[in-house]
């Protein structure tokens, strides 16, 4: 029996338990209504930037945040993971399943990671509620990336010592119809966060 047979039959045995305290119950006891902000673009687009700006002014309006960022959690959570299209989609499905346990618990959830796919961010949107889902489109060009490279990972991809890198031989497909798209070359970061503070469901 191959390896997915065998975690199908294992899954087949499982049963979910019924938790006796529901998404709500939690949330009722907060002044706020959770939902994820999911950031996606290009490597040094502005994702986390605008992750931190905007977690920061959430919290200062006393509201309780967590910050998903695709670095860091791949430090962790994520460190088994290479950068191929089959680690990718794993990448987000891993980051989007935290998200959710996190809006259940009542949280607002800022994502920041490059998700190139479409259909993994599809994916992780249909784990929220049609309202707790923010799809942002971070859209900083290319060219402009590329030229910030705040970590020096363009040249070294240019120079073909990172293999599968978004935007060169790895491709990112922008969001069809995202919440809200932020060009960082044209909107001021504290513009772009109100813009996503004003996104939060009500
Ligand atoms: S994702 O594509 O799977 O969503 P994620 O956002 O978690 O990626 O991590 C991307 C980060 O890893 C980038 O911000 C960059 O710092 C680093 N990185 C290392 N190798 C690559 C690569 N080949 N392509 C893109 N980013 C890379």
């Amino acid at each position: 029996m191959d390896e997915t047979s065998k975690v199908s039959m294992q899954q087949a045995q499982i049963s979910p338990y019924a938790l006796a305290l529901t998404p709500g119950d939690r949330v009722a006891l907060k002044s706020q209504r959770p939902c994820c902000i999911w950031l996606t673009g290009l490597s040094g687009a502005g994702k986390s930037t605008l992750a931190n700006a905007l977690e920061v002014q959430l919290n200062r309006q006393g509201l309780h945040t967590s910050l998903l960022d695709g670095d860091n959690l791949r430090r962790g959570l994520c460190r088994d993971l290479g950068m191929d299209d089959e680690a990718r989609k794993e990448n987000v499905r891993r980051i989007a399943e935290v998200a959710r346990l996190m809006v259940d618990a009542g949280l607002i959830v800022i994502v920041a990671a490059i998700s190139p796919f479409r259909a993994d961010r599809d994916a992780a949107r249909r784990l929220f509620s049609p309202d707790a889902f923010v799809e942002v489109y971070v859209s900083t060009p290319f060219e402009v990336c590329a030229e910030r490279d705040p970590k020096g990972l363009y040249r070294e991809a240019r120079a073909g010592r990172i293999k599968n890198f978004t935007g060169l031989d790895s491709p990112y497909e922008a969001p069809l119809a995202p919440e809200c798209e932020i060009n960082t070359c044209e909107v001021e970061l504290s513009q772009a966060c109100d813009r996503l503070a004003a996104l939060l469901p009500t």
